[in-house]
């Protein structure tokens, strides 16, 4: 076996070897606040949040560079000391072992197992690790088993308890274990901290840290442990370590229970009875891990666990669960593909549970997630998991700001915004385009424009003028959120929330007339052109924003509306008059203007605008940016290459084009004038051409970000720092990349489109090239490999690509438009291709039927049946509308067939 293989379609998988591979690991986690990383030899860490470490936080090279795994050793009489997790030194070197232990990974969501083999000792383990649904607690099951004699045995876990704040991994290491009281009960070992020492200041510790152990014995019944290790210091003895423990090796005594210890670090160490299993006998040993509010909590967290039949009903629990939230299921050709994709479907839910932080790669952040990536990961769970979604849309807007920047700081609570302590302004140019574009999706998918009238407070703190002046009459007892001159709260609609979003930024250009870049656009790493840096990208972006929302507010005009009320002072923003648009000066003066009318409080009155004068404001601002951006940024190399230019840097010089360093061309600028209809056709083929030409690196997967600059480009950002072809330095860099391929869908260029995908796919898939488990991570390193595995946006993105535009699957105001875009080749034997989804609130499963193997561009829409009865269709378009929807059961899944002619 060369990589890894499927078991099924849920995307269980299996891989020989995984120890073999580096820099592998595998999220465990629950809706509890658990969120543990697993690698093959049980290495990883298990934490609640950034203050609250159970195992020692681990970082990519701390995953072959830690000795402290989830050890659990077994004595051996007349054998030796034999690691089931293959973490001794002389099973790592390779040493005594005529032949590596064999070893076999199977995975599937939220649980991950490994059987190990030594045919030298004769003794198989395997070690089942999962987090329950309900519990603050890491189950392992660890099933021992005598190949081929009589075996006497003595199994020990040892796993270092870290039990304090990520900070303290350097900052304060030893004194912090100065902290630790530990005590030994008759199921483990609980490590009680007297204080924390981290960020927050000295406090009161509130978390008790365990770990539990117990010997499976007849039906329900087991066996507390022989003993434990609680030390670290007396496991390893002098010269010894966690790979090497001397007290195993020479035959030291566990102590009982009653043991205390103060102010050591502490191993969660679960000395067993020496038992004999005969040949072909099994046994299975039980750790569970943990947290607790105190000693009593976490005990009575533990103990059912201690159970074998608990614990199996705990991990069927876990398996259905996890599956149950993914709703959407694929048919192609190609079941890897199929099975693949549910992986990344899967990622969305990581990424709510972990954050951006919480996992090797992502050693960064405190947990939590910016701005960009609540709005973005809200797109995977509208398709996913719709219900509630609203709600979240909802309370974000409260974070956003009267001068249409927003809050930075995301509360753990739903629609929680907090001020920024260390007063650090940083303005995101591009944060006001991801709401409307995902509210977009909503009210397409769902037909809920009522959304838009729902009202919302406003974000407050000392930050005026999008960062670059403060409300002096700010004080922090007056809260966070935005007050009238009464110093009543304000509340405006989410309608009016995006407008004071998309049209400060509209005024907010630079020198080219482009929307300045400030501290970054969605690129992070393009964040030292705060003063004349701009933004082409995602000017493109915004101006695709207006004209939606313009083009929205007409349909609502259709649904019978005629006005909406808005915040006086925003009418300042609705001037209409081309000779302002044109001239930055006036631009940045009127924002000025508005943005002091609302520095430390708005008037509180609304103002009525007919819906036909605010759309046409609205899409005529947004052509203005299209037809802007065609005129000035459309740029040709030496070459004959033509492409959007994508910024301009601190010295207000474009960015792209030739270049005494060699031809410089960003993707960011190609993909959002593609998606905003920007880029003429003719435009698209050049761009796709210069593209190819220029940043395809097929042994990669795919699209680079950028070509190599061939400069520390500080004038534009610290993404020149990073070496060439990784992260956002011209590394293939999924996120844009999806986001490419989404823009070429979108605009019918369907091939180059599936061969973005088709390149990512094969790549990622190809175990020896890519190196990481199924899905889809941050980028494809220069190396070949994947790194910053499942937390990622573009699993959002490729989620929503593949059923809205591959698919076809869309909405249209709560009707559902079909639009298949498959590829000949995407077909099965039978040419039929499937796919499963819940759409307002109805299961649905739709075939595609292409008996005559027509190529995309050779079909169209032909019989169509929805459970088995003729829907009419216009030729090409295929919509079952709102009404027929609603009407449909609940509890049945419909089946759609159309036929391709
Ligand atoms: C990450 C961040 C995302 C940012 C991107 C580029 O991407 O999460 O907000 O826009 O880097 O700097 P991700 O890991 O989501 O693919």
């Amino acid at each position: 076996m060369k990589g890894y293989q499927y078991l099924d379609e849920n995307g269980t998988f299996c891989l020989e070897n995984p120890e073999l591979t580096g820099y592998l690991y595998f999220p465990i986690a629950n809706e509890k606040g658990v969120m543990a990383s697993v690698t093959p030899s049980l290495g990883g860490d298990n934490k609640m949040g950034q203050n609250t470490f159970l195992l020692a936080p681990v970082s990519s090279e701390d995953l072959h560079d830690k000795k402290g795994t989830r050890n659990f050793w077994v004595k051996i009489e007349d054998k030796g000391l034999w690691s089931a997790t293959g973490a001794s030194a002389w099973q790592e070197a390779g040493l005594f072992t005529k032949e590596k232990d064999k070893s076999l990974l199977k995975a599937g969501m939220m649980w991950h197992s490994v059987k190990r083999t030594s045919e030298e000792f004769g003794i198989e383990a395997e070690i089942t690790s999962f987090v329950p649904l309900d519990n603050t607690v890491e189950i392992m099951t660890v099933t021992l088993r005598a190949l081929s004699d009589d075996l006497t045995i003595t199994p020990t876990a040892a796993i270092p308890l870290y039990g304090r704040s990520a900070d303290n991994i350097r900052d304060h290491r030893h004194v912090t274990s100065l902290l630790h009281r530990m005590e030994t009960v008759k199921e483990g070992i609980l490590l009680n901290p007297t204080l924390t020492f981290d960020e927050r200041g000295h406090r009161k510790n509130e978390v008790v840290y365990g770990v539990a152990g117990a010997a499976v014995g007849e039906g329900a019944e087991y066996r507390l442990p022989a003993g434990f290790y609680p030390v670290i210091e007396d496991f390893i003895g002098e010269g010894g370590s966690l790979i090497n423990p001397r007290a195993l090796l020479e035959g030291a005594e566990p102590v009982k229970a009653g043991f205390h210890k103060d102010g050591y670090e502490t191993l969660g160490g679960i000395a067993y009875e020496t038992c004999t299993l005969k040949k072909g006998e099994e046994k299975t040993y039980i750790i569970v891990l943990g947290y607790g509010k105190n000693k009593e909590d976490f005990l009575a967290q533990t103990r059912p666990y201690l159970s074998k039949t608990y614990c199996d009903t705990a991990l069927e629990e876990v398996k259905k669960s996890w599956l149950e939230k993914l709703n959407i299921k694929y048919h192609t050709s190609s079941a890897d593909f199929d099975a693949w994709m549910q992986w990344v479907d899967f990622q969305p839910i990581l990424r709510r549970i972990y954050g951006c932080s919480f996992l090797p790669h992502h050693d960064y952040g405190k947990g939590g997630r910016g701005w960009r990536d609540l709005w973005q990961d809200c797109l995977a769970l509208l398709i996913m998991n719709p219900d509630g979604v609203r709600d979240m849309l909802w309370s974000n807007y409260a974070g956003v700001r009267a001068d249409g920047s927003n809050a930075t700081i995301i509360g753990t609570k739903q629609g929680e915004f907090i001020a920024d302590r260390n007063n650090i302004t940083r303005v995101w140019m591009d944060h006001g385009v991801w709401p409307f574009l995902t509210t977009r999706l909503y009210i397409m998918q769902t037909g809920d424009t009522g959304l838009l009238f729902q009202e919302n407070t406003y974000f407050k703190d000392p930050q005026a003028v999008r960062g670059e002046e403060k409300d002096l009459l700010w004080k922090a007892e007056d809260g966070n959120i935005l007050r009238t001159k009464d110093n009543e709260e304000y509340r405006g609609t989410v309608l009016e929330h995006v407008l004071i979003e998309l049209l400060t930024a509209f005024y907010d250009v630079g020198e080219h007339n482009h929307m300045r870049l400030r501290g970054a656009d969605w690129n992070d790493a393009l964040d030292m052109a705060k003063e004349r840096g701009e933004s082409v990208a995602f000017s493109a972006l915004f101006g695709q924003n207006l004209v939606q929302l313009g083009e929205m507010l007409l349909h609502l005009k259709e649904e019978g509306m005629d006005k909406v009320s808005l915040l006086e002072e925003l009418f300042l923003l609705l001037k209409d008059n081309d000779k302002l648009y044109e001239d930055v000066k006036s631009k940045t003066e009127l924002l000025h203007d508005y943005c002091d009318k609302v520095r430390h409080t708005v008037s509180g009155e609304k103002k009525e605008i007919s819906l036909t004068e605010l759309s046409d404001n609205l899409i005529k601002k947004g052509n203005w940016i299209k037809e802007h951006i065609r005129k000035t940024e459309w740029i040709s190399d030496r070459a004959g290459y033509s492409w959007y230019n994508s910024y301009y840097d601190n010295n207000g010089r474009r960015v792209e084009g030739d270049n005494k360093e060699g031809v410089r061309m960003m993707l960011t600028g190609q993909v959002f004038t593609i998606m905003s209809g920007i880029a003429l056709e003719e435009q698209v083929k050049k761009i796709t051409a210069a593209a190819d030409n220029y940043l395809y690196a097929k042994e990669l997967g795919g699209y680079r970000l950028n070509t190599d600059f061939h400069e520390l480009k500080t004038d534009l950002g610290r993404m020149f720092g990073f070496a060439y072809g990784s992260k956002e330095n011209g590394a293939v860099f999924a996120h844009m990349a999806v986001m490419y391929a989404n823009a070429l869908y979108q605009r019918n260029f369907i091939k180059e489109g599936y061969e973005v995908i088709n390149s990512l796919y094969s790549h990622l898939s190809d175990f020896e090239k890519s190196r990481i488990y199924p899905g889809i991570p941050e980028y494809i390193g220069d190396n070949g490999r994947g790194l910053y595995h499942y937390l990622t946006g573009s699993a959002s993105w490729l989620l929503l690509t593949v059923l809205t535009e591959m698919f076809g699957v869309k909405g249209e105001y709560g009707s559902l438009l079909l639009e298949p875009k498959l590829l000949k080749e995407q077909f099965d034997g039978e040419g039929k291709t499937r796919v499963s989804f819940v759409f307002g609130g109805k299961n649905f499963e739709l075939t595609y039927v292409n008996r005559e193997g027509k190529e995309v561009t050779g079909y169209r829409i032909g019989n169509t049946l929805l459970n088995d009865e003729p829907v009419i269709t216009d030729s090409g378009k295929f919509v079952i509308s709102k009404e027929i929807i609603d009407k449909l059961d609940d509890n049945l899944v419909h089946k759609i067939s159309v036929e391709l002619v």
